[in-house]
């Protein structure tokens, strides 16, 4: 990157959790790590009535806090170009004084007209904020470039978010819009690239013919936590599946792109969701499973379930798991199931990719353990990053008795390096103005389309069941029925990359 373009970051909703948490500390560790440019400054906005003092004495004790990178030293030079003004973000006439603010901050600083909005507001201010920011000219590009950052969620189905498309479009083109999905910035996710397109022994087998069928999970240990406002307007599927776990399956099914030029790589990705099979209506029940979790003990402590929790309606209909059944319909994948699971407290915090290969086409060694013993490739996201090969080995002794051994690569052994967060990687490569690991409009809509049936069923009828499950187990007892071949289950994976099942460390 030309670390030579200056340009001035503006957070709107600089007062929130996000900003906080991860996207100051993020920048802070750009900033340790000299990839932002000597001329730069960030400016928070907000409704708060915070003076730039009290805005960088927040941060300072966030970075402390979050910080990514141990090196501290350079804080008190990181909050010296933090900025703070306030603003009401539906009302047009602030964003002049906001203009006049950036044309100050930029004479002071000797930056150009390069700016960066991140919106990290509710998203009902999606359409808001870039309207006004337009109506006051900053989304002219004549000074120097103008982007968008916009968080999740983009839209709440398919109707708003082509809503929000066509109003964003209006003022701003698309090459100017940037989509997060921290998925996207995480380091194992990217590494999904790698793994399949630098390495000659995956890609052969990486279709139809040897995988017998592929299997996502994202778990979170933790409830709603204090979100539960939020979460009643949004449930699972809309949280984790709309987005997030898409984009995985994308990556995961996506033909090699012919280069590595973002255009190049989110065209392949589009083209998985457009090859997504609709699912319908009459088959949700059959292929979606919902559920949502009811109070329980875990090690000993009592937690509420997800309708006792704060701000969630005590008859509430929003789930807290999804597993979903479907298929990719393409010359790579045709007829192999994808399955896709998410939820929250479960027994442990883990994202991961399970590519299970087809089983040998007889089974020569004795037992009936055959089925089990199929090749799988299994890719932690996290925690404990790695890849983890299963296959079969003979048990010492006479016979051929066969037994499931593991080959593993950890990410921890790489010693050398630190994985940097999601969002210092995507912070990075929207001032780079690199769009790859940003979603493309095309796709959030794709994967609204695809979710729309199981989204209506769900609101209209009751002939799928929301199914209890206790807090601390894997979901519903029948989400084993969605897969197709009975003599296989879901992988139960533990907090350790190379173990598996109910009783191992969570
Ligand atoms: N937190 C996360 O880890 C996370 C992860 C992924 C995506 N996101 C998305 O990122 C965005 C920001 O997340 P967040 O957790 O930082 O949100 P937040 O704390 O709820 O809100 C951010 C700021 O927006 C302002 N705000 C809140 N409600 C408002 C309202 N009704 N009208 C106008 N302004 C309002 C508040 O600042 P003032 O009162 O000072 O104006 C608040 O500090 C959200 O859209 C969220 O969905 C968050």
């Amino acid at each position: 990157m030309n670390i030579s373009e200056n340009h001035i970051y503006v957070i709107f909703g600089a007062s929130g959790d996000l900003t906080r948490r991860k996207l100051v500390p993020a920048l802070y560790s750009l900033f340790i790590r000299k990839l932002l440019p000597d001329n730069f400054a960030l400016l928070g906005v907000s409704r708060s009535s915070v003076s730039t003092a009290e805005f960088r004495e927040q941060m300072r004790s966030a970075i402390n806090q979050f910080k990514e990178i141990d090196d501290v030293s350079g804080i008190e030079e990181f909050v010296r170009k933090l900025f703070y003004t306030t603003i009401q973000f539906d009302d047009v006439s602030t964003y002049s004084a906001l203009k006049q603010e950036l044309a100050l901050l930029r004479s002071e600083s000797n930056i150009c007209g390069n700016t960066i909005f991140y919106l990290s507001t509710p998203p009902g201010l999606y359409g808001v904020i870039p309207a006004n920011l337009a109506a006051v000219g900053l989304n002219l590009q004549d000074d120097g470039w103008k982007r968008l950052i916009i968080e999740k969620p983009f839209g709440n189905d398919l109707g708003s978010a082509m809503q929000l498309k066509e109003s964003l479009l209006l003022d701003w083109s698309e090459d100017q819009i940037f989509r997060i999905d921290h998925y996207l910035g995480k380091e194992t996710v990217q590494n999904l690239l790698v793994t399949r397109f630098s390495n000659g022994m995956f890609e052969p087998l990486w279709n139809r013919n040897y995988i017998h069928h592929v299997e996502i999970t994202s778990a979170e240990s933790i409830g709603i936590e204090k979100r539960g406002g939020y979460y009643e307007t949004s449930g699972a599927l809309r949280d984790m599946v709309q987005n997030h776990l898409l984009q995985v399956t994308a990556l995961t099914a996506m033909e090699p792109p012919s280069s590595l030029e973002p255009a190049a790589i989110r065209n392949e990705i589009l083209k998985v969701f457009q090859s997504l099979r609709p699912i319908q209506r009459k088959d949700v029940q059959h292929v979606a499973i919902r559920g949502q979790y009811l109070s329980s003990t875990i090690k000993g402590t009592v937690v509420p379930g997800y309708r006792e929790e704060a701000g969630v309606a005590p008859d509430s209909q929003t789930e807290t798991f999804v597993a979903l059944k479907f298929y990719i319909d393409n010359w790579r994948w045709g007829g192999v199931p994808f399955y896709i699971r998410t939820g929250k407290r479960l027994p442990t915090r883990v994202t991961e990719i399970v590519i299970h290969f087809k089983p040998t086409p007889h089974f020569l060694f004795s037992g009936d353990k055959h089925r089990q013993s199929c090749n799988q490739l299994v890719i932690r996201i996290q925690p404990d990053e790695g890849i983890l090969l299963k296959f079969g080995m003979k048990t010492p002794g006479s016979g051929f008795e066969v037994q499931n051994v593991n080959m593993e690569f950890h990410y921890d052994d790489l010693s050398i390096q630190r994985l940097p967060s999601a969002y210092e990687r995507l912070i990075y490569d929207s001032i780079k103005g690199d769009a790859t690991l940003f979603a493309r409009t095309e796709e959030v809509l794709e994967a609204w389309k695809f979710l729309t049936p199981v989204m209506d069923v769900w609101k209209n009828g009751h002939e799928v069941p929301l199914y209890g499950y206790p807090a601390g187990t894997w979901g519903p007892d029948n989400v084993d029925d969605l897969i197709e071949d009975k003599e296989m289950t879901w992988r139960y994976p533990c907090k350790n990359l190379s173990d598996d099942g109910f009783f191992c460390e969570l």
